[in-house]
């Protein structure tokens, strides 16, 4: 069966139908830049546009990275503030006139890793952090998603983690692979000291140099590995919480 899986990201917007059984996309994926500002109906008319170049008229999953209770967006840390305590799944499903569900963008990334990549048949404590524009976050206990535990925004070196250890970070200060690995490893320092994860699931963009950067990193208990699904993690996570919501 094949449901459509949308990833709203602070810089991209991309799309495709997913094939459940096989966790592969079915068609190549659509992408379109985020609207600068990212307001609400410009945004839904950019997923409008994602979904309309496959004319895609099934249920649609999306991603967005905020937490999500409920259908209703309650924080954009990377996103125009408008869509603070807005009913994203109504507006959402009014634009396309299709049915969808909603749901932060790491904790779709982690139900597709879980489910086709890297944490797959994995019980104990396994998280997924995504390192892009921000740090997304995933919590998994025996293969149960703890939903919108925003870890990126922990304190480190008195700063709002993602804003000393995302990717983003990295290229704004113009960071060597050392001196953000360093970075990196002390913030997996301090999730491991909170919740002792078994296995630690790197993803982002950034996961396709994971070679680069994961070699430096030492003293973490965990075991650490790099994403399998790479960027098409949340199109296929989102997707498969829409099939599981029908
Ligand atoms: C947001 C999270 C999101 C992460 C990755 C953070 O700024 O607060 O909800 O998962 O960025 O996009």
């Amino acid at each position: 069966m094949q449901i459509f899986g949308v990833d709203i990201g602070g810089s991209g917007i991309k799309g495709a139908p997913v094939d459940l059984d096989s966790g592969d996309l079915a068609a190549g994926r659509y992408k379109v830049a985020t609207p600068q500002p990212s307001a609400p109906d410009a945004v839904a008319d950019a997923v409008a546009e994602v979904v309309g170049h496959f004319g895609w008229t099934g249920p649609v999953g999306m991603t967005f990275p905020g937490v999500v209770t409920a259908g209703v967006t309650r924080t954009a840390a990377n996103m125009d503030k408008q869509w603070i305590g807005l009913d994203t799944h109504a507006l959402l499903g009014a634009r396309l006139g299709l049915p969808v569900t909603v749901l932060n963008d790491a904790d779709a990334a982690g139900i597709a890793e879980m489910t086709f990549g890297a944490g797959r048949d994995r019980d104990g404590t396994v998280i997924l952090l995504t390192f892009g524009t921000g740090i997304g976050s995933a919590v998994f206990t025996d293969g149960r998603l703890v939903r919108n535990t925003e870890l990126g925004h922990l304190e480190l070196h008195g700063r709002d983690a993602e804003t000393h250890a995302s990717s983003k970070a990295k290229e704004d200060e113009d960071l060597s692979w050392a001196h953000w690995a360093r970075r990196v490893q002390k913030y997996l320092a301090h999730v491991e000291m909170l919740f002792s994860p078994d296995l630690f699931i790197i993803g982002g963009g950034v996961s396709r140099e994971a070679d680069r950067f994961l070699p430096l990193i030492e003293g973490i208990r965990a075991e650490i590995v790099p994403a399998t699904l790479r960027n098409s993690a949340g199109i296929v996570g989102a997707a498969m919480t829409a099939s599981r919501a029908r």
